[in-house]
């Protein structure tokens, strides 16, 4: 029988996971609802609209119109709508958590809470608050090295770190006073020290199958300055693993990810399915949560996606069903290196509008269109991370080469980092580790 299957979101996650069904033997059709005209996606697609994919009503009802049998959720925005509740009422087999369970990334005090009640390791000191009541005193406390987070969604934006965005208590206080004054709530936490590195695992409310280790670079600019983006390019190595971690650290945070899974499935008397992705840090106490979300990363998704082996839908099948335990969930082993072009002033003031061209780029497989649209005719970027390239290779150093090969083709007022993947900058990783060990 013919899978007619639904993805939300329009993003380079989203098209790489329209290029992993693409792949399957199993015969499907392929409906897209989107932010924005992606063409990369559109391509793909047996029908791509245009429509808000966080609202539960246009959703289901286009998900039932169409005789959808199974959904697939990019982004966090439509699971903390509740858009897989409403299509699980409509008995359409969803990949991506309930809303309750979507909590784990969108209420940071609900995670840090939920580790704190099942005794899972890898917390870091922390306080919830919804005043100011008690702010210094455990500033005080934690002395430092401290960590003010936004209990929301924010894009990556409502978190401050000592050192890095707060100079000092002083700067931390106003920045409390100011989501005080907005009636938002907020956690204080322990700053950890060491190399983020993010785990993500198919879940299927009880089994885990896990995907290579990948490391995210969030800041801007090379040699990680500026401020803090989206991601703008990942790597992972032919191991499926990062030439900074050991690998016990691999595995604690495997397991780490798989008691999160049992304590969700015991808190709520259902499980999570979808794709639990833990953001990690490696410490010289080892291995510690930073954050969880409920989704594939963008753009960890291009690096895993693209030497996944195993039949994608294969694993959708396993997740909706809660039989993930009998795939055999399959990775090359090739390095990845992704690198993200984004328009001239992003983050703070990109550019909008203007056309590229991307007909130079050798390997069009190895393109992931982002935040882009179609004016006139014209591939134009539309403000975000535009587009997204990919080298796979047998080392990281080859695969880098790839993706800068390529993504140096592209054309328009755009611009990317070229340390990412590089010898000079992961040895710098390994050296940080070294000096914390
Ligand atoms: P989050 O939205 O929680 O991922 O936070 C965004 C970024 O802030 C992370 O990628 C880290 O770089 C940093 N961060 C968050 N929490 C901590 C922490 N406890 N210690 C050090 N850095 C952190
Ligand atoms: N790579 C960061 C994220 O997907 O949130």
């Amino acid at each position: 029988m013919t899978k007619k299957i639904l993805v939300l979101g329009s993003g380079a996650r989203e098209h790489s996971i329209i290029r992993a069904i693409e792949r399957s033997s199993k015969p499907n059709k392929i409906f897209c609802i989107a932010s924005n005209m992606n063409p990369g996606i559109a391509n793909l697609c047996d029908e791509f609209i245009i429509d808000d994919f966080n609202n539960t009503e246009i959703v289901t009802n286009y998900a039932t119109k169409k005789n959808i049998t199974l959904a697939i959720i990019g982004p966090e925005n439509p699971l903390q709508k509740g858009v897989a509740d409403a299509l699980w009422n409509e008995k359409i087999k969803v990949v991506g958590p309930k809303k309750e369970l979507a909590q784990i990334e969108t209420s940071k005090a609900f995670t840090r809470n939920l580790l704190k009640k099942h005794k899972i390791s890898g917390g870091p000191k922390y306080k919830t608050f919804d005043s100011m009541v008690g702010v210094l005193g455990f500033l005080e406390d934690l002395g430092d090295n401290y960590v003010v987070k936004f209990d929301g969604l924010a894009g990556g934006k409502g978190v401050k770190v000592s050192g890095d965005h707060l100079a000092s208590h002083k700067d931390a206080l106003a920045y409390c006073e100011e989501l005080i004054h907005k009636n938002h709530e907020f956690v204080i936490e322990e700053k950890f020290i060491g190399q983020e590195f993010s785990l993500m695992s198919f879940c299927d409310g009880e089994n885990l199958k896990h995907m290579p280790a990948v490391q995210d670079h969030k800041r801007v600019f090379d040699n990680d300055q500026g401020p803090n983006t989206g991601g703008m390019g990942t790597y992972s190595d032919a191991d499926h693993s990062l030439p900074f971690l050991r690998k016990e650290e691999i595995q604690k945070a495997q397991y780490i990810n798989q008691e999160t899974a049992n304590a969700l499935k015991k808190e709520f008397g259902y499980g999570f399915k979808g794709v639990l992705y833990g953001g990690f840090m490696a410490t010289k106490d080892g291995v510690k949560l930073i954050e969880y979300n409920a989704r594939f990363g963008d753009p960890e998704a291009m690096n895993v996606l693209s030497i996944l082996k195993t039949d994608f839908l294969d694993i959708c099948d396993g997740i909706t069903q809660g039989t993930l335990d009998q795939i055999d969930v399959q990775f090359k082993n090739k390095a990845t290196v992704c690198k993200y072009a984004v328009p001239e002033g992003y983050p703070d003031k990109p550019i909008k509008g203007e056309k590229i061209d991307l007909s130079k780029v050798e390997d069009q497989d190895s393109l992931f269109y982002a935040s882009v649209d179609v004016i006139d005719g014209a591939l134009v970027e539309a403000g975000s991370r535009t587009v997204a390239v990919v080298g796979v290779d047998e080392t990281i150093e080859k695969a880098e080469k790839l993706a800068q090969r390529e993504i140096s083709k592209i054309k328009g007022p755009l611009f990317y980092r070229k340390d990412i993947g590089t010898s000079k900058l992961i040895q710098k990783k390994i050296n940080h580790m070294d000096s914390l060990r």
